[in-house]
């Protein structure tokens, strides 16, 4: 395995280069490498349901999907599949534990998030407290912790004003979106511990859910380690198509709580009666109706090619099999991950903060933030200004990238910023090209 992150080597996995296209969107959605519409297509052969048959394709189908979840609990460092549950995306993930936790608010209660969240982390929050407990009759408020205007930093003394003895769940972006900014999710997880709530598993602390959408493609995340209770993230930002989404949770409470979807599979084999039904063991408790079979072994295994493609891209030694994946590998690949992306993050910033009338929004130190830099340009419309920058070959993104309340927070008008993001394809050469074109922009009429 050589020292240097080889991002030549990285990029001819892709069709993209070739394609001309210079993608810094990536906050968005990441490009796939082409083994994975591969791994799709060869899947055809033993194309069967899971759980469902006894054919030699069944099983192998099935073995394929059940080790996937082993490989994304691996990935993730939790004790294991029982702490998984699959969705479609991130939003899906975290409306399951909405719809979990619905039940157990009681009258009185609170939920904590913050200003800077996704509004996958903020209206399945809202809906719960102003729209769906009103009509049991329960009152269940939420609390939105502020940022740093100038800094996009978390205020975690306003954050710890907002938590309390009636706060059962603090819910926090793990790095936001728009911001750009890594939120400290161990000193959230401290003040959500000494919270004092009674969980009714006799817990006293307040549960904590970190949207990882952000957080987990380019940084080494270890569930057991942060200590979270819940995590989501999708796999269509971290290289694999899209349609599959991973809440994680800790298995005491995925034990406990009840299922968001209900039927097919989630239910113990023969354990249906007319006045009773028993739900199956874990992870397939959380797995009602058919899922998304080869969207899972395809993401479980973009999982795989992504710790190839960081430690040795011309000789994958992880994708395409089901060798174990150990933490200090996922560590040493992540670390080389997140080390490109700050240096191109940084290499942005710097050119960025060189044009005039640019408002950069988040922290101007690269190591603070995950790979991304939101901006807008004084008197331009952020939209016309991805349009120019889209008229020469750079796709960036307008718009508030579903974080209306921090666009709101900081009184943009409109609520929409422009914001270039990186991932480990992206060369410092396409920086350039993307700061020389923005350069232009700014210069050129209004
Ligand atoms: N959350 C995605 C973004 O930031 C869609 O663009």
């Amino acid at each position: 395995m050589s020292d240097r992150f080889d991002v030549r080597s990285v990029r001819a996995h892709f069709d993209f280069p070739e394609l001309g296209r210079l993608v810094l969107n990536n906050a968005a959605s990441t490009q796939p490498p082409r083994e994975l519409p591969a791994l799709y297509a060869s899947l055809a052969g033993a194309y069967e349901n899971v759980h469902r048959g006894q054919s030699s394709a069944a099983r192998e189908t099935t073995a394929l999907f059940e080790d996937s979840y082993d490989t994304i609990a691996q990935f993730i460092g939790a004790p294991g599949r029982d702490c998984l549950a699959l969705y479609r995306n991130t939003t899906e993930a975290i409306n399951a534990v909405m719809y979990s936790l619905l039940t157990e608010f009681r009258d009185g209660d609170n939920v904590v998030t913050t200003m800077m969240e996704h509004n996958s982390n903020y209206v399945p929050w809202h809906a719960m407290c102003r729209r769906i407990l009103p009509r049991l009759g329960r009152r269940v408020d939420y609390r939105l912790a502020r940022f740093d205007p100038r800094t996009g930093e978390l205020d975690l003394d306003h954050l710890a004003s907002l938590i309390d003895a009636r706060t059962k769940l603090v819910c926090c972006t793990g790095a936001s979106n728009f911001l750009g900014v890594k939120t400290p999710l161990a000193a959230v997880r401290a003040l959500a511990d000494a919270s004092g709530y009674p969980q009714p598993t006799g817990e006293r602390r307040s549960y904590l859910l970190a949207d990882g959408a952000q957080l987990v493609p380019g940084s080494y995340v270890d569930v057991r380690a942060l200590d979270v209770d819940y995590l989501a993230f999708s796999f269509h930002k971290m290289l694999a198509p899209f349609g599959v989404g991973v809440l994680y949770g800790k298995e005491h409470l995925l034990a406990s709580a009840l299922p968001f979807l209900y039927g097919g599979d989630m239910i113990a084999e023969g354990r249906v009666f007319h006045d009773r039904v028993e739900y199956g063991s874990l992870p397939w408790k959380y797995a009602a109706g058919t899922p998304n079979i080869l969207g899972t072994i395809v993401s479980a295994q973009a999982l795989r090619l992504l710790l190839d493609l960081a430690l040795t891209p011309d000789q994958p030694v992880y994708f395409g099999t089901g060798k174990p994946v150990d933490g200090v590998t996922v560590q040493a690949a992540m670390d080389r991950v997140s080390a490109w992306n700050r240096r191109l993050t940084g290499r942005a910033l710097e050119g960025l903060g060189a044009i005039g009338g640019i408002t950069i929004y988040g922290p101007r130190d690269a190591a603070r933030r995950t790979s991304l830099v939101a901006f807008n340009l004084a008197g331009r419309d952020p939209f016309g200004v991805a349009e120019a920058l889209n008229l020469v070959g750079v796709e960036a993104r307008a718009g508030c990238h579903c974080a209306t309340l921090a666009h709101h927070a900081l009184e943009l008008t409109p609520a929409a910023s422009c914001r270039l993001s990186f991932y480990l394809y992206n060369t410092e050469e396409e920086i350039d090209l993307a700061l020389d074109a923005l350069s232009a922009i700014a210069a050129g009429p209004a």
